[in-house]
């Protein structure tokens, strides 16, 4: 049984140019429904960026700079994708296909918060305490002094006074004066424990910089739970690969040219021609946008539109789970404002014997900078930044390493591409210029998610399986 599937049958060729998973995902519901399918895929290997790296990986830039993977037996990096919130689609393909999935730790009051200039990093709960405290104090206080009565009844203030004395931890003055949520420099037990230092002020909380950060997971594409598949990203590539055939991906094979015809398609690529009877381009904007068509000038200026950002991702692998051991953090993210961004931790293989960290997620112009770098470069810059927070373990423990900058990556060419304006261009494309469709999670707004992919894919194929049944 399945979530999604087209009613009545089919059997029209279709041809599929890219074999990330929007082109999986067109193959998939189409071959459900009786459907030729056949996914002209540039790589050696189906996914796009859904990625997974494990040990003896190759992963190869547009540069030529090749980085072998030599991570040790079950070390995985997620260098795409790494999250899915429990309302994507991604999660039905999940069960639908079989793929087991975990909790992702996208928030942990353990992780650290570091803005530059601290002399340590602050954890993510203390940062959050003195917050909602100070900013409690403040309303509190100026509701109790007669600031709001005018805008609120003497019962509204009393019912927002006890909200914001919980919300802060305030004392029967209404001050905020630390708070054990803050955590311990050592946790009680047998003891009382020892606290942590407060800071001095709401002036101190606010210099440091932390507001931005523990409003991470405020937003409902970020806020946890979340989930991750077992044993690494790609399981969903690979699951969906057997679902649509493995015969019916051709990887290694380079779209050079697309025609729309009265009858068919003719798609030209490296090795020859494929006639099929529609086309689902699924390629990058900004790659199809250089590609030989006929499908006209409005199509070309709409696939001109979105702009490609740069990503990047460093996985280090070490031997010892320090951030265990030594800092007490089983999965979630570090917030920084230097330019590796975020540290994220694993949400797998707990008190296991090695693991991998992710050193940096960045992009834009942080990821432009690091992509330019040879990964040995990276790999220093990221190990420099991260030691702000971790010390010299950060360094000293570190057994192996692997980059992606996907602004470099083959047939790929971005981390994600975005639109100045969901008008004009976007809306063309959402319909089929002849025979040819167009899908990707550029398509959506969803952009830079792989359920943006998933629900591009159900939408065209929903489009052209009327069509074919209409006979048109
Ligand atoms: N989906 C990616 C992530 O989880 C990129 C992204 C970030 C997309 C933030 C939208 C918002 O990091």
């Amino acid at each position: 049984p399945s979530d999604f599937s087209l009613s009545g049958r089919a059997a029209a060729k279709v041809v599929i140019l890219g074999g990330g998973v929007a082109g999986l995902a067109c193959a998939y519901e189409l071959g459900k429904a009786g459907y030729d399918c056949t996914v002209l895929e540039a790589a050696d290997r189906a996914g796009g960026r859904n990625r997974t790296v494990r040990g003896g990986d190759r992963l190869t830039e547009l540069d030529g700079e090749t980085q072998t993977a030599e991570f040790e037996e079950g070390t995985y990096f997620n260098a795409g994708p790494g999250r899915i919130a429990p309302w994507m689609v991604t999660l039905d393909y999940c069960r639908e296909l079989g793929v087991p999935i975990e909790m992702f730790v996208n928030n942990n009051a353990s992780a650290y918060v570091y803005t530059q200039g601290m002399t340590a990093p602050i954890r993510s709960r203390t940062a959050r305490a003195d917050l909602y405290g100070y900013v409690a104090e403040l309303l509190a206080k100026a509701t109790d002094a007669g600031a709001l009565n005018q805008r609120l009844t003497k019962d509204d203030r009393e019912r927002l006074s006890e909200f914001l004395r919980h919300f802060g931890d305030l004392g029967p003055d209404l001050g905020y004066n630390g708070s054990t949520r803050r955590g311990f420099e050592t946790y009680p037990g047998v003891g009382d424990g020892i606290p942590i230092p407060a800071p001095s002020s709401l002036q101190d909380v606010l210099a440091a910089g932390t507001g931005r950060a523990i409003t991470m997971d405020f937003g409902y594409e970020q806020a946890t739970p979340m989930f991750q598949p077992v044993g690494g990203m790609d399981s969903i590539v690979t699951a969906l690969v057997r679902a649509v055939g493995p015969d019916r991906i051709r990887t290694g094979t380079r779209v050079t040219g697309v025609k729309d015809l009265p009858d068919g398609v003719e798609v030209t690529h490296r090795g020859g021609a494929f006639r099929a009877d529609y086309c689902i381009a699924t390629l990058p904007p900004h790659l199809l946008a250089r590609l030989p068509h006929n499908l006209g000038g409005p199509v070309t200026a709409a696939l001109r539109t979105p702009v490609p950002i740069a990503a990047g991702k460093l996985g280090l692998e070490y031997g010892r789970r320090w951030w265990e051991i030594d800092d007490r953090i089983y999965g979630g993210i570090t917030e920084t404002d230097l330019d590796i961004t975020h540290i994220w931790y694993p949400s797998h293989g707990y008190h296991s014997r090695s693991g991998l960290v992710v050193g940096y997620y960045n992009s834009e112009e942080n990821a432009e900078l690091y992509g330019r770098l040879s990964h040995g470069e990276r790999r220093d810059r990221a190990l420099t930044q991260g030691k702000k927070i971790h010390g010299e373990k950060y360094r000293s423990e570190l057994r192996s390493s692997v980059s992606v900058a996907w602004q470099r990556q083959p047939y790929i060419e971005g981390g994600w591409a975005v639109w100045p304006s969901y008008t004009g261009g976007f809306t063309v494309l959402q319909h089929p210029a002849g025979r040819v469709y167009f899908a990707g999670d550029w398509l959506t707004r969803l952009v830079a998610w792989q359920a943006g992919a998933l629900e591009s894919a159900r939408k065209v194929v929903t489009d052209l399986h009327s069509r074919v049944l209409q006979g048109t």
